[in-house]
């Protein structure tokens, strides 16, 4: 049965701390292996999945096919391969190998107590890490994929754990007997709906930690694990052929601003990871959505208060339309906030610089007050020349009312400034370009300051200003 078809043609690194301070234990590893890094081609790539969320088995053709056989050796042997996602592309490893986990927070840096997302590629999957022993290194992986899955002979002598597919089985009659559908026990029913609606895609789901994760995915603390289900074929493939599940942050140098193509992650990772597949431009272009329908934090009173961690692909008003008790949704610091997540790593983002280039970002608010947003940008441009700066880039909105065109904001550059001015069509643009623009201007034009106009924080506006204004730092104006 052929259910999800794709195509596709188109298809330094020093982190800062911030001044929060904490009790938990933090180091932060560089990278000691060396490797030549390859960058292969997943363009002219046809992938056919045989369910759209209980199995991963896929068929590939056309003449792009290399990089998924050699994803596989990369992988089982605990190595890290940059993946396309349809968000950002991810640093990706064995999730189920603690050295495999510790290799990706050396390869950007990443400060090891800021947990890790778990990818999977079917709920079948997802499952059975629920019924596997604690992990330990240097055992051989389970195959978690399906038979026929990614290149010939990808899972040859490798099989699903015969006591996992029984033990599934057994955990579906039990919750039938107890007057459940039988689908899914492992998952908190919460999530159910969220998981048929929104998976494959860009949102996250805090779950129980299964015991086969090792502490090193959780950043050494806590009880649970992210876990997403990516919905870009070549991801989804990735991870159904090698048969694990993946450890993978955004695949940038810790504090940078996130990849959205193959040259991004070559730019931050060259020579700390062998293998890059390139599948062009990330459609969403900023990081999935961290949900939370379980632990302490989405409980208040004892009942349950979905919140939503990190603002991303699957909107705030998207989830809210599931009803029930999606009314009750949040957003960590809209519409609460608490001393302990502030200083909790699991608070994604909170603690450590994120998205930042090297140039300093001035995001401007709009605002029912102020005058018109331009007007602003160009006395900002001009105080900047004032004070001797000589390059400046701008990252202008031209949103459409009723659907009309509005021209782009022109503006105007003061004597001994060079100016650079990209323009996007509105919010949904503005999140598919920042990260890629926020990079233009920072490596290739080299300007000394980046200014950014803002979006309304609704629907696809909130991620995009969540990431903007931790670029951004201390230069939001309103
Ligand atoms: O779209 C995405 O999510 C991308 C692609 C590669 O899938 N991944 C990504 O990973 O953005 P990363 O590591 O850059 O961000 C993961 C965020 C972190 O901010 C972390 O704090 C949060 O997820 N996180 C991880 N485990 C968590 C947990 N158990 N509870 C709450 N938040 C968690
Ligand atoms: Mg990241």
């Amino acid at each position: 049965m052929v259910l999800a078809k794709t195509r596709f043609n188109r298809l330094l690194f020093l982190s800062q701390r911030s001044p929060f301070t904490t009790t938990s234990t933090m180091t932060i590893a560089t990278a000691t292996a060396h490797f030549a890094t390859r960058i292969l081609p997943a363009h002219d790539v046809e992938l056919t999945f045989s369910s759209t969320l209980d199995d991963g088995a896929f068929l590939a053709t056309g003449s792009d096919t290399q990089w998924i056989a050699e994803c596989c050796k990369e992988l089982r042997r605990n190595r890290c391969v940059g993946l396309p996602t349809e968000t950002v592309y991810g640093l990706a490893a064995n999730a189920l190998d603690a050295e495999a986990v510790s290799a990706i927070y050396a390869a950007k840096a990443r400060p090891s107590d800021n947990p890790l997302i778990v990818h999977v590629s079917s709920m079948r999957m997802l499952r059975a890490l629920y019924y596997l022993p604690p992990a330990s290194s240097g055992t051989t992986p389970p195959f978690l994929g399906t038979a026929n899955a990614g290149p010939e002979g990808a899972g040859a002598g490798l099989a699903e754990p015969v006591a996992v597919a029984s033990a599934m089985a057994d955990a579906e009659t039990r919750d039938r007997e107890q007057g459940g559908d039988g689908v899914w026990p492992e998952i908190p029913r919460a999530y159910h709906a969220v998981i048929r609606r929104f998976w494959p895609g860009p949102l996250t789901l805090v779950l129980p930690r299964p015991a086969c994760v090792p502490l090193a995915v959780l950043g050494g603390h806590g009880d649970t694990v992210a876990f997403r289900f990516p919905a870009h074929p070549v991801a989804r493939a990735a991870i159904s052929a090698c048969g694990l599940p993946l450890a993978a942050p955004s695949a940038n140098a810790s504090g940078r601003p996130s990849p959205t193509a193959a040259a991004h992650v070559m730019h931050d990772l060259n020579g700390r990871l062998p293998l890059i597949v390139d599948a062009g431009a990330c459609d969403v272009g900023v990081e999935s959505t961290v949900l939370d329908a379980y632990s302490a934090t989405a409980h208040v009173d004892g009942e349950l208060a979905p919140c939503i961690l990190r603002p991303g692909g699957v909107t705030y008003e998207d989830l809210r339309a599931l009803g029930g008790v999606w009314q009750r949704l949040r957003v960590y610091r809209r519409d609460f906030t608490s001393a302990a997540l502030e200083l909790a790593p699991t608070t994604p983002g909170m603690k450590y610089r994120h998205y930042a280039p090297t140039a300093p970002v001035h995001v401007f608010v709009p605002g029912p007050q102020s005058e018109a947003i331009s007007a602003r940008m160009q006395a900002q441009i001009d105080t900047l020349a004032l004070k001797g700066v000589r390059k400046v880039g701008v990252v202008a909105v031209a949103v459409a009312a009723a659907g009309d065109d509005v021209p782009a904001p022109a503006f105007v550059a003061p004597a001994g400034c060079e100016l650079t001015v990209h323009c996007v069509g509105g919010a949904r643009e503005l999140a598919h370009s920042i990260f890629a623009l926020l990079r233009e201007l920072d490596e290739i034009e080299h300007v000394e300051a980046i200014l950014v106009q803002g979006v309304v924080d609704a629907n696809e506006g909130l991620a995009v200003m969540n990431r903007l204004t931790k670029a951004a730092s201390h230069h939001v104006l309103c």
